[in-house]
């Protein structure tokens, strides 16, 4: 069964819509990991437009499941990273016009950079997963580097509007994850996954975790954050 990592970036996107110091990402993560949740990841950017230093301290100090933080290959953000030292991070591509993560890091063009990057945090003991498009020469360029795991990009699949669509985007994903394996990494999915496209994602065999943010959260406003992550694993559960 796929294990469910939620992404709260979005608890601290609505306290800094009013610059006022609630809602707390510290307290959505507790109620995430009282939930079930495996993990709880955060995206540090380099604008600090929701999550900030703090959020990432103190998540440290107080996330007793897995603390995946999320970043660009900026100095700035990746010294962070070893200061905090989180269990895993993610690298992602980031651009300050976007409103969410958009494309994969593209591992070939910056193998070395990202090569360097996964020396320093394997000697601080901290994982590497990077998030790429389901691509072999992306997959082999992230396991060259050095990385330990890649989260494949769903968000091919979660846009595809046709059935012949999503069935090519969901093969692809397939793929993607037999030329990780090969390759020797842990495979880990995300992006634009809801409650309503979930299933074939969570029926495919080897995916060991999801990150899943915005549809939790936009749930969680209406139930509660602990129901609403605990509905997504259900959902991962009865596949
Ligand atoms: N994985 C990565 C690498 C992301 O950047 C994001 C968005 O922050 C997610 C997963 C979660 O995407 P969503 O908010 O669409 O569930």
């Amino acid at each position: 069964m796929a294990l469910l990592n939620v992404n709260i970036d979005h608890v601290a996107t609505i306290r800094q819509a009013r610059k006022a110091d609630e809602p707390d990402p510290v307290w959505a993560a507790v109620e995430c990991e009282l939930a079930g949740a495996n993990g709880i990841t955060v995206h540090l950017r380099q604008d600090r437009r929701h999550i900030n230093d703090r959020d990432v301290r103190l998540l440290k100090e107080t996330v007793a499941c897995k603390f995946n933080l999320e970043m660009s290959l900026a100095e700035p953000i990746v010294r962070i990273a070893e200061q905090v030292v989180p269990d895993q991070v993610t690298l992602v591509p980031e651009n300050r016009a976007e409103l969410t993560t958009e494309g994969g890091l593209d591992c070939i063009r910056c193998q070395k950079q990202i090569q360097k990057i996964v020396r320093r945090m394997h000697k601080k003991g901290i994982l590497v997963s990077a998030f790429i498009l389901p691509e072999e020469n992306q997959i082999t360029a992230a396991a060259e580097a050095g990385c330990d795991a890649v989260e494949l990009h769903t968000g091919p699949y979660a846009n595809a509007k046709t059935d012949e669509a999503i069935e090519k985007a969901l093969n692809q994903l397939r793929d993607g994850r037999d030329i990780a394996f090969a390759a020797g990494l842990v495979v880990h999915a995300g992006h634009g996954l809801t409650y309503r496209n979930i299933r074939p994602i969570a029926r495919i065999e080897g995916l060991c975790e999801l990150n899943i943010g915005h549809s939790i959260i936009a749930r969680a406003v209406l139930v509660g954050l602990r129901q609403a992550a605990e509905e997504m694993i259900r959902l991962l559960q009865n596949k």
